[in-house]
C-alpha cells in the first residue's frame, strides 16, 4: 500500500482520487489544490462514499500546503487550465510549463522519491519539463498520455467490432496530440486476430481517426476536457508502479536512441513498475510506422523548443 499525491483537484485530478480509493490502489490519497475550499470539499464528499462503496482508503483534501504530501510514493500532477473547445493541447504551454515547474518543485521538496506521473497538457512537453527542470532519473517520470489514448482506440474498436473492450489489444504511441499520436492499427488485435482481418480497411482507418481526435470530440461535447477517463488513466499506471504489476503501457518516457529518437519525452510502450520505468519495449515498426513516429517526434520536439524560448528551461 502506498501514499499518492495528485495535484490539482479539478475534474481530472478529483476522478483519479477516486479510483485511487474506490479501487483501494492507495491507503492514503491527498489531493492539492490552489483553490481554496475545493480539494478539502472533494475528499470530504469521497470519503462520505467510503462505507458505501467500501473502501478504507484516507482521502485528505488541502489548498497548497505541501507538508501534507510528504513521502508520498507517487505524485500525479493535473494541475494547469483544460483546453476549451478549438483549442490545441499545445496552446496551453505558455500558461501550464510555469504551474507545472513550480508543483514539481514542491513536491519534491516533501517526497524525494516519489515517481511522477504527469498529466497536464501539453503532456509530452510537461513531462519533458518535469524531467529537465527536477534532473531526475529518466525512470521517476512518467506521461500518462498514451494510457489514455490507447483506451480510446480500444474503445473505438469494440464499437466497430462490437465487441468487448477488454479483449482487445491495441496500442497508440507517439505524441498526445491530435495529429501526433500513431494507433499502431496493424499490431492491434482482437483475441489474437489481427483487426485489419476483421474489419475493412476503411472503417478501420475511421477507428484510427477518431481515436487521434478523440480528446476533441468530447471537449466539443464537454465544453472543456474530458476526466473520467483522463483521470482513471492516470490511476491505471499508479496501480502498476504501487503494485510493481510490470504491465506494459505506452507512456511518455524519455528516449535516449530508443525508436531512433534522442532528448525527447515521447509515448512508447513501457514496463512500468516499482521503480517507475523499468524498460522501454522496442516494438518493430514498419517503415511507415516509423516515419509516422519521427514526424511525431518533430512535432513533440517543436512545442519542447517554446519551453527555452519561454525561459521555462
Ligand atoms: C484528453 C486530455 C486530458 O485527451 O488530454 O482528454
Amino acid at each position: 500500500m502506498a501514499k499518492v499525491t495528485v495535484v490539482g483537484a479539478g475534474n481530472v485530478g478529483a476522478t483519479c482520487a477516486n479510483v485511487l480509493a474506490f479501487n483501494k490502489i492507495a491507503d492514503t490519497v491527498v489531493m492539492l489544490d490552489v483553490k481554496a475550499g475545493v480539494a478539502e470539499g472533494k475528499a470530504i464528499d469521497m470519503l462520505q462514499t467510503a462505507h458505501t462503496l467500501g473502501f478504507e482508503t484516507q482521502i485528505v483534501g488541502v489548498t497548497s500546503d505541501y507538508k501534507a504530501t510528504a513521502d508520498s510514493d507517487v505524485v500525479i500532477v493535473t494541475s494547469g487550465i483544460p483546453r476549451k473547445p478549438g483549442m490545441t493541447r499545445e496552446e496551453l504551454i505558455g500558461t501550464n510549463a510555469g504551474i507545472v515547474k513550480s508543483v514539481i518543485f514542491s513536491c519534491l521538496e516533501h517526497s524525494p522519491n516519489a515517481i511522477f506521473v504527469i498529466i497536464s497538457n501539453p503532456m509530452d512537453t510537461m513531462t519533458y519539463l518535469t524531467l529537465k527542470a527536477s534532473g531526475l532519473p529518466k525512470n521517476r517520470v512518467i506521461g500518462m498520455g498514451g494510457t489514455l489514448d490507447s483506451a480510446r482506440f480500444r474503445y473505438y474498436l469494440s464499437q466497430a467490432l462490437n465487441a468487448n473492450p477488454s479483449q482487445i489489444q491495441a496500442s497508440v504511441i507517439g505524441g498526445h496530440g491530435d495529429t501526433t499520436m500513431i494507433p499502431l492499427k496493424r499490431l492491434a488485435t482482437y483475441n489474437g486476430t489481427p483487426v485489419c482481418k476483421l474489419l475493412p480497411a476503411d472503417q478501420l482507418d475511421k477507428v484510427v481517426a477518431d481515436t487521434m481526435v478523440g480528446g476533441a470530440t468530447l471537449t466539443g461535447l464537454l465544453g472543456t476536457s474530458a476526466w473520467y477517463a483522463p483521470g482513471a488513466a492516470g490511476a491505471y499506471v499508479a496501480e502498476s508502479i504501487i503494485n510493481n504489476y510490470k504491465r506494459v503501457i505506452p507512456s511518455c518516457v524519455y528516449l535516449e536512441g530508443e525508436y531512433g529518437e534522442n532528448d525527447i519525452c515521447i509515448g512508447v510502450p513501457a514496463v512500468i513498475g516499482r521503480n517507475g520505468v523499468s524498460s522501454i519495449i522496442d516494438v518493430q515498426l514498419n517503415d511507415e510506422e516509423k516515419a509516422l513516429f519521427a514526424k511525431s517526434a518533430e512535432a513533440v520536439r517543436k512545442t519542447n523548443q517554446v519551453l527555452f524560448e519561454i525561459n521555462a528551461l
